[in-house]
């Protein structure tokens, strides 16, 4: 079996581990990206009755509705008990890297809202630090050239990620090559950047359990 056709079943037995932590009658957080793509499909097919969900993107959003799952706005929907999602790195305090798919901000702000993050990988996204993953920052498109200068100043690398421009109106730069030995920091500092709306460092809140699907079967951390 190819590499690709491992990690693919991978995703699918995490996403369907998942399903454990989703109880009927509640107002589900969804991430967004592959692995919560194969989440969304475990979903259609468990017989979980949700009440509605929060959705981190606009892709989400169209997923869900696809299965017939009311999307709510999080501004009616209060504190939400779950909220699961993946990750394009995670580091043994399950403090993560995301932003690979560019919705780094909305899922930040649906963790937040949220008493219980649950996040699903592979095992391809272990490391034991954090910043093998260029580190994605969303920044208000007039900053994009003073946000890259100072994070020259602060020891990263800064990419544009031309052409791509988030949900919000925003442009993404990703971060080659920076120390996030102390990612708590970092985030801080990252944040305290006029024009950055937000980083994809979850330190200051890291997940509360990541599920790590590996070929022998799915880890709790
Ligand atoms: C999107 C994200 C995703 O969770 C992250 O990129 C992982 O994606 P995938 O499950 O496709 O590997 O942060 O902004």
């Amino acid at each position: 079996m190819s590499d690709d056709m491992q990690q693919n079943e991978m995703k699918q037995q995490v996403a369907q581990a998942a399903l454990e932590w989703v109880r009927d009658d509640t107002v589900l957080g969804v991430g967004t990206g592959s692995t919560v793509n194969c989440f969304i499909d475990a979903l259609a097919s468990s017989g979980v009755r949700l009440e509605a969900a929060v959705s981190s993107s606009k892709a989400t959003t169209r997923r869900l509705r696809e299965i017939g799952i009311e999307v709510r706005e999080l501004n009616h929907a209060g504190t939400l008990d779950l909220y699961v999602d993946g990750a394009d790195e995670f580091d043994p305090h399950r403090r993560l890297i995301k932003g690979g798919g560019g919705a780094l901000t909305r899922e930040k702000i649906v963790a937040a809202a949220s008493r219980k993050f649950v996040c699903i990988v592979d095992e391809t996204k272990r490391v034991s630090v954090l910043g093998r993953f260029p580190l994605p920052v969303e920044v208000i498109p007039m900053a994009r050239s003073y946000v890259a200068r100072q994070i020259v100043a602060i020891g990263g690398q800064p990419e544009w990620r031309e052409g791509v421009e988030t949900d919000n109106g925003n442009v993404i730069i990703d971060v080659h090559n920076m120390d996030l030995v102390d990612p708590v920091d970092i985030e801080r500092r990252l944040n305290d950047l006029a024009g950055v709306v937000s980083n994809g460092l979850f330190a200051i809140r890291p997940a509360n359990l990541v599920l790590m699907a590996t070929r022998e079967g799915v880890q709790k951390y």
